[in-house]
């Protein structure tokens, strides 16, 4: 079936302005469909229609917008805060309904998908399906095997069952270093975490099939260790491309896109 939409939120959808602005390119006679200048909103076009604003033609956007998004520590993952910075003020579009999968901590790093595609954020976000996501994690102590073990059994963090299995792998554990340093990063984005000489530390990969609140911070305390740094590095099959800086925020791949709706089903 033809997907037919209001000219207003063609142009809107296709980032010629807002609404209202549209609206207002409408009225000063700017917009022609298939050759005649059309001033109502609500005319309806379809996608083999021809539109043209200020003498260049717009295409149709996409039905569904797929971002990934290096979100940097200190915004929050909401569409609106009424006190902090969102993660929708880095992603380069306007268009309404685009809202971010799944939740990452204030303090949190690293990926974060931003779609207006609720079917695929359903199937990513539900616990039925126990989609992987893996993090980087700089932690205080030293990580051990028995913690590795625990992970794999599943941690009391305070909820009614344990968490589910979970895959820890040990990058290093360091006993002491001298001074305040940036811990030589692992991932190839820096890590900016001061850290106290003499106090014992580690760096760790965690892969969870869940998404309970400060899960990851929370797993890691009943092993007796506190997160210091956290970065998401993938969920399900897409992965934090090492090429994207914190808070920059770029389309999906077409691949990347093929990759996430093959892992849906
Ligand atoms: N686990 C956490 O503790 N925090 C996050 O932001 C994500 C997972």
């Amino acid at each position: 079936m033809a997907k037919t939409v209001r000219l207003d939120k063609f142009l809107a959808d296709a980032g010629a302005g807002t609404r209202s602005e549209v609206k207002k390119f409408m009225q000063k006679g700017q917009v022609q469909v298939n050759g005649v200048t059309v001033k109502r909103p609500e005319q309806k076009v379809q996608p083999q229609d021809e539109v043209v604003l200020a003498g260049d033609i717009v295409c149709m956007a996409p039905e569904f917008e797929y971002y990934i998004l290096h979100k940097p520590a200190g915004c929050v993952t909401a569409t609106e805060d009424t006190r902090d910075k969102t993660v929708m003020e880095y992603v380069p579009s306007s268009r309404k309904g685009l809202f971010p999968v799944g939740r990452l901590d204030k303090d949190t790093e690293g990926l974060l998908l931003i779609t207006n595609d609720g079917a695929l954020a359903h199937e990513l976000l539900s616990p039925v399906k126990h989609v992987e996501k893996t993090y980087y994690a700089v932690v205080s102590g030293i990580v051990t095997q028995e913690d590795v073990c625990a992970m794999e059994e599943g941690v009391d963090i305070g909820e009614e069952k344990r968490t589910l299995p979970a895959r820890m792998e040990i990058i290093c554990a360091v006993e002491n270093i001298s001074g305040e340093k940036n811990i030589p990063p692992q991932e190839q984005v820096d890590v900016p975490v001061r850290l106290d000489e003499a106090v014992p530390y580690s760096e760790i990969y965690l892969t969870i099939c869940e998404g309970k609140f400060h899960q990851v911070k929370r797993m890691m305390e009943a092993v007796g260790k506190k997160v210091l740094y956290l970065r998401r590095i993938s969920m399900g099959p897409l992965q934090l491309p090492k090429d994207l800086q914190r808070g920059c925020c770029r389309l999906l791949t077409k691949e990347e896109i093929a990759a996430l709706k093959a892992h849906e089903k």
